[in-house]
């Protein structure tokens, strides 16, 4: 089973309230304690024996998004776990693995903040004890679109990451970003697929007052490449405001506005369902993902809205029915 907190369903109308601070976790400003090694997070992770614990799983370079994903953690397990880890394994070899922002002490500022236990930040060879592992987790079919299409081997190296993770630090729940949407439906899958024992957890993008969706990456831009990005969240509002109208309307609505934006080299922009994440045909009334991807200046950005396409059509904050999204 998955869940959303505290966010207004879309068709149910029922919404699901974070309730107070689980008994048993530390005030926020406690100093977390910080694991290096397997050791230091087995030592760490059986103190926390006085209820349920969640991890939230980031690279690192912690901005807004990624403490939302922690604060909500906060509030519904009596643990939270974070963990630090830019996996190589998910990095293509012109990708940008080394000059990805590294920011551990205003990481760390965050997690005393948001109160949580315990952050986990291991260097590679700590994770892949070998080398490369030999054996890794396929994303299959799902993992070949989209984000994978451009980015070959991404989300294996992600799901492998991911499923290790899992299993070192004994999550009860994990908290992921709606951000990454076919991450996030990759991890369900393989949540699934795979009989883990955890609960996923979707959190909504969290954005910048202009829309412009945080991301770590959102460091490399320019003034003038971050004025460029907008038109990605624009195109996606511009869509989701056609959603009555069907699907051509919405992808209509999104393309007009990312042609008047040549410096935007647009990689695909897509309306697809949510499970498949295949192109929806015109008759197609109900919940759809609206993705886009592109480049700015050298940097890939990637957005996304959860829309539902029909007569009361227009933007979601999540899917409401994870289990068709393939939960
Ligand atoms: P990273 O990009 O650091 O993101 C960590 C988590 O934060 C992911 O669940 C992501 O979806 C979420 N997130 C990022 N930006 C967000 C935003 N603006 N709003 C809401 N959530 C946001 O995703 C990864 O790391 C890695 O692939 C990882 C899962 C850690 C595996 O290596």
């Amino acid at each position: 089973m998955s869940e959303q907190p505290g966010m207004p369903s879309a068709s149910a109308g029922a919404t699901v309230t974070a309730g107070p601070p689980a008994e048993g976790s530390p005030p926020a400003g406690r100093e977390p304690v910080v694991a290096r090694s397997r050791e230091e997070l087995h030592a760490a992770r059986r103190a926390l024996t006085d209820g349920d614990v969640a991890v939230v799983m980031t690279m690192g370079a912690l901005h807004e998004g990624h403490a939302t994903l922690i604060e909500t953690a906060r509030q519904r397990a009596a643990h939270v776990v974070v963990t630090i880890f830019l996996n190589p394994l998910q990095f293509g070899p012109r990708e940008d693995l080394s000059r990805y922002p590294r920011t551990f002490d205003s990481d760390m500022e965050i997690c005393r903040r948001a109160g949580v236990d315990l952050v986990f930040a291991p260097t590679p060879d700590v994770i892949y004890r070998d080398g490369d592992p030999g054996v890794r987790i396929s994303a299959g079919p799902l993992g070949n679109v989209l984000e994978g299409q451009a980015r070959p081997g991404h989300f294996d190296g992600m799901l492998t990451v991911v499923a290790k993770l899992f299993h070192l630090t004994r999550a009860d729940s994990a908290y992921f970003g709606q951000k990454d949407a076919q991450q996030l439906l990759l991890i369900r899958r393989m949540v699934r697929d795979l009989d883990f024992s955890v609960k996923v957890i979707s959190v909504p993008t969290v954005r910048e007052s202009d829309g412009l969706a945080m991301s770590s990456r959102n460091m490399y831009l320019t003034e003038s490449d971050r004025e460029t990005a907008l038109c990605l969240s624009r195109a996606l509002r511009a869509g989701a405001a056609a959603a009555s109208e069907g699907p051509s309307a919405v992808r209509r609505a999104a393309r007009a506005v990312l042609v008047r934006e040549p410096l935007a080299l647009i990689d695909y922009l897509v309306l697809v369902h949510p499970a498949t994440l295949e192109d929806v045909p015109e008759w197609y009334r109900g919940e759809a993902l609206l993705a886009v991807a592109g480049r700015v200046g050298t940097t890939r950005l990637i957005d996304n809205l959860p829309i539902l396409v029909g007569p009361q059509g227009g933007a979601l904050e999540v899917f409401s029915d994870v289990e068709s999204a393939g939960a």
